[in-house]
């Protein structure tokens, strides 16, 4: 690209520098599973998630002020204000799965929550709760209670990112349900801007980010089918690969079934075909 430094490159985005407030965050159809980037790229992931992620940021600005300036008409890229990252991940979750539900079952705890006895895998939570997690700059992200999560963040900054990411998770949580998809959890990275303002930044309640499971085949007691990228890891534990790089080269088959579900949790949750968001990405801006 020309006239932009490329400063960065996450497991999934490209960053580049616009100028010394602006950066842009180009999405591309890489996939991560545990962790780490596999060698098989699913088409037109990074479009979902930047699509999902600019229809979140159009309908949440007035509930937490976000990082998004322009969505760009190739459909993957986001301008966006250049943040002061926290150093933390902020995890909300509405029903006990994944790590949440494995440190339950061992402790009855999750990340210094401590829940009713009883409850069963992928069952709702009476409450959604907060479970932040460092973002280590090698291997695994670690989760950590809100106390560490507060004094790593700065007077303030902690409590002000749960709150937002509380408000926007019960949004998303209620929109989704209304389309038929439970948000069972979900993460937030957040920053702040140069007037000190805590801002949503990265992406937002994508297959990614979030655990998205079919509201007609819920049944606590186990794991859901899901819409989310649990099909892929699925797929990857099942093959025999130990979780460390390299991963597996993925068959035609599951890169297919992938994009379907991703571009299925685009159209439910947003209400526009897949196709029309291509040809004009700008529609998922409109209210
Ligand atoms: N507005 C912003 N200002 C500064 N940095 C941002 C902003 N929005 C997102 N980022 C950072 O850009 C990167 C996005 O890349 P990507 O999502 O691929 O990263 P990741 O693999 O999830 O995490 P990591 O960067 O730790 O590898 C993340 O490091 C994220 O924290
Ligand atoms: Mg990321």
């Amino acid at each position: 690209m020309r006239d932009v430094l490329h400063v960065g490159s996450g497991k999934v985005r490209e960053l580049y520098a616009l100028d010394d407030d602006r950066l842009l965050l180009v999405a591309s159809d890489r996939i991560s599973t545990y962790d780490v980037v596999l060698p098989t790229e699913i088409p037109d992931k990074g479009c979902v998630l930047t699509g999902l992620s600019a229809f979140w940021f159009a309908r949440t600005r007035t509930l937490v002020p976000n990082h998004l300036l322009a969505l760009r008409a190739d459909g993957r890229s986001l301008e966006c204000r250049r943040l002061e990252m926290l150093p933390v991940e902020v995890v909300v979750r509405g029903y006990l799965a994944g790590s949440g539900w494995t440190d339950y079952a061992r402790t009855a705890e999750v990340c210094g929550h401590r829940l009713p006895a009883g409850l069963s895998e992928s069952e709702r939570l009476p409450e959604p709760i907060v479970t932040p997690a460092t973002k280590a700059a090698e291997g695994h992200d670690l989760n950590v209670t809100e106390v560490e999560a507060a004094a790593m963040c700065g007077p303030g900054h902690y409590e002000a990112a749960r709150d937002a990411a509380l408000a926007l998770y019960r949004f998303a949580a209620a929109h989704a349900e209304e389309r038929g998809i439970l948000l069972a959890d979900t993460k937030f990275e957040l920053g702040i801007d140069d007037e000190g303002v805590v801002t949503l930044a990265d992406e937002a309640v994508t297959p990614d980010s979030s655990r998205f499971w079919p509201a007609d085949d819920y049944a606590p007691g186990g794991p859901q089918p899901s819409f989310d990228k649990q099909y892929v890891r699925d797929w990857c534990l099942a093959s025999g690969w130990d979780r460390t790089p390299p991963g597996p080269e993925l068959p035609p088959e599951v890169v297919a079934g992938t994009r379907a579900r991703y571009v299925e949790a685009f159209e439910l949750l947003t209400g526009t075909p897949f196709d029309r968001y291509l040809a004009d990405p700008e529609v998922v801006l409109c209210a």
